[in-house]
């Protein structure tokens, strides 16, 4: 028998009963009954706001996948390219498959002249690269005018193309203009991530290889930040575009939503949380500020993981590869105290508080040496992939505009008080 569940109004005595499907049941049946009384759930802590074939996600049993595939064995044995395109197209590519979107992806990696020398260059020296990001991403919609075809394929998978191809370039131009180096063009010799690290770090040389376990640890953290199901900045990806606004214009929010200290901006908190603490012996003082509620462990606890984030394993053993190459972090020993005290320790314990991917990939970062401002850019040339794919998915399930209710708590009617009376 199919599972459901029955509500009844107990002030008519009416029931209903209201299947449950896919783990969920549905408000509009429940709306039926109930016209005018709303679910209410600000933060969407126990609300479904879509159906999607897309990452599963399992917060209890630390269980995370993309389009059925284990992070763990895609943080193996993929490549980032390659994990873009199973999550756009849903299955793996052939061999031809990949290479021509290789080819694809690398033919875009260009931005229009105007974008680096009018826009990027207009921002003031010390503009954030987050910031300058959001703005250049948005900024790119006014460059192609088939941006709002988005019904038409041909010209939506362009855009998916140029998106994802086009990030590397326009992060890597915000951290050389921030730093006062000239912008460095793509070399389409190099492989996704080699190239942005070229575009990175280059200076005088003729061509810039990067370091190969260097390259592979970031493109193995480009995997594991790809996607994360209905996550903030997918939610702000989805609700603009269920506006039916250009993929640019969509993806400008999504960056803007992962700018946040809670979301994209968490692991610059924990370098600057690990820095603060300065030393392990100060490590017990932290964490008993942390519990007096004076302060938050910045890179632990999650909306949805109540066990260790399986990102945060693979990071772990990431980063002892990349201190192999460039000495160990020197905050790292501080990090490693912090998770030993925090995971023997009741209060952590008894919210489910555990290490996020945040924890220990700035560690990795500022080892490779991104500045921290860098850490939410790099987190967006990831996410990119995943934004696209809730994209395609929402347009494809021809989804209603994201337009929720309020449970109004304001003044009620009162008239108008000319101001000389006030
Ligand atoms: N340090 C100390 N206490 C915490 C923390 C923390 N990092 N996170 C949650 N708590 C406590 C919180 O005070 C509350 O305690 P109480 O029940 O006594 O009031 C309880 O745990 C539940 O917390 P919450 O804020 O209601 O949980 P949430 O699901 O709304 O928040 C979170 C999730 C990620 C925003 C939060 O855990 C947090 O602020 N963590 C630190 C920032 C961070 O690492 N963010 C990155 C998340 S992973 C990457 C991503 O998805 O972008």
């Amino acid at each position: 028998m199919a599972e459901s569940i029955t509500i009844t109004d107990n002030r008519t005595g009416q029931c209903l009963e209201i299947p449950i499907e896919n783990g969920g049941v549905s408000a509009v049946a429940w709306q039926k009954l109930l016209p005018g009384i709303w679910f209410y759930d600000p933060g969407f802590v126990s609300t479904a706001a879509a159906e999607s074939a897309i990452t599963y996600l399992d917060g209890e049993a630390g269980i995370l996948r993309y389009r059925g595939y284990p992070i763990e064995q895609l943080a193996e044995q993929s490549s980032y390219l390659e994990v873009a395109y199973l999550l756009l197209h849903g299955e793996l590519p052939t061999k031809d498959q990949f290479e021509m979107w290789r080819q694809e992806i690398t033919y875009h990696t260009f931005i229009h002249e105007n974008v680096r020398k009018r826009f990027l260059e207009g921002f003031h020296y010390d503009a954030h690269p987050m910031g300058m990001l959001v703005s250049a991403v948005a900024a790119l919609s006014t460059f192609y005018l088939d941006a709002k075809d988005i019904f038409d394929l041909e010209a939506r998978n362009k855009q998916i193309i140029r998106l994802i191809a086009k990030m590397p370039t326009l992060a890597a131009a915000t951290h050389r203009f921030s730093v006062g180096m000239p912008f460095v063009y793509p070399d389409n010799s190099l492989d996704f991530t080699s190239n942005f690290l070229s575009m990175m770090w280059k200076v005088a040389e003729p061509h810039f290889q990067a370091d190969p376990f260097l390259s592979r640890a970031l493109d193995i953290l480009f995997i594991l930040h790809a996607d994360h199901e209905q996550n903030c900045s997918t939610t702000a990806m989805r609700v603009v575009g269920s506006s039916h606004a250009d993929p640019y214009s969509a993806c400008a929010a999504a960056c803007a939503a992962l700018y946040g200290p809670r979301h994209g901006g968490a692991n610059e908190a924990v370098i600057r949380m690990l820095t603060s603490i300065g030393s392990m012996d100060e490590v017990d003082a932290f964490i008993a500020a942390v519990k007096a509620g004076e302060t938050r462990l910045q890179g632990f606890g999650h909306r949805v993981y109540k066990t260790y984030d399986p990102r945060a394993k693979i990071i772990k053993r990431t980063a002892d590869a990349v201190f192999e190459v460039t000495g160990k972090n020197p905050l790292l020993d501080i990090a490693l105290k912090l998770e030993e005290v925090a995971l023997s320790d009741d209060y952590f314990v008894s919210r489910h508080l555990y290490p996020n991917v945040d924890f220990y990939s700035g560690l990795i970062y500022q080892a490779m040496g991104f500045p921290l401002t860098m850490f939410p850019v790099l987190f967006a040339i990831a996410r990119t992939s995943g934004w696209l794919a809730h994209w395609v998915e929402l347009l494809d399930q021809d989804m209603k505009i994201a337009r929720p209710r309020q449970l109004f708590i304001g003044s009620q009617e009162r008239p108008y008080v000319p101001i000389s009376e006030r």
